[in-house]
């Protein structure tokens, strides 16, 4: 198969409370596993079989190729955005441009819970790097910020299955308990690091 499904960067269980390993068993286990699944049956004997997800995700027009390999791709991202004993705040060079971008963390993160909240149906909230400056965007489905020229730093997953088997409905609990104890800065610190070296 061309496309795998890559490992967690921790152990199912390792996000509990927060996320228990429930949820990582079907959101990562299920759902991110048939995604996988789907892009190698939509690829099989085709040129895409042999592009990377990323050639896939900005060549490919809306549609049902775009959504599983925008979907395959925006997951390994969100598990890499967390990590057990996150939140907390950036330090080194991020921290200096969210206070620049945004006047401060306090406003960054009401900014970001603000967007999880108000996002209408399934999508993503990610904090990105656009012509320099950090913003905190929306995307609806499988829309992600290479799409729209923009460098992803960190994502928050707000499809309802996310959330639902630890938090029922109640997304704004999910959100204050990933914002506060499980988003990786370190990682957000990395990608911010490479998208300012890039052109
Ligand atoms: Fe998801």
């Amino acid at each position: 198969m061309a496309f795998t499904l890559p490992p967690l960067p921790f152990d199912k269980g390792a996000l509990a409370p927060h996320l228990s390993a429930e949820t990582l068993e079907f959101h990562y286990g299920k759902h991110h596993q048939t995604y996988v699944n789907n892009l190698n049956k939509l690829t099989e004997g085709k040129p895409e079989a042999k592009m990377s997800l990323e050639e896939i995700i900005l060549a490919a027009p809306a549609g049902g190729l775009f959504n599983n390999a925008a979907q395959v791709w925006n997951h390994s991202f969100f598990w890499n955005s967390l990590k057990a004993g996150g939140g907390g705040e950036p330090a080194g060079e991020l921290a200096a441009a969210v206070k620049r971008d945004f006047g401060s963390f306090a406003k960054l993160r009401e900014e970001f819970a603000n967007a999880a909240a108000t996002l209408f149906g399934s999508g993503w909230v990610w904090l990105v790097l656009d012509g320099g400056k950090l913003k905190v965007i929306q995307t609806s489905n499988a829309d992600l910020p290479m799409k729209h020229k923009q460098a992803a730093l960190l994502a928050l997953d707000v499809w309802e299955h996310a959330y639902y088997v630890d938090y029922r409905n109640a997304r704004a609990k999910y959100v204050d308990a990933v914002l506060d104890n499980l988003l990786n800065w370190d990682f957000a610190a990395a990608n911010y690091a490479k998208a300012i070296k890039s052109p």
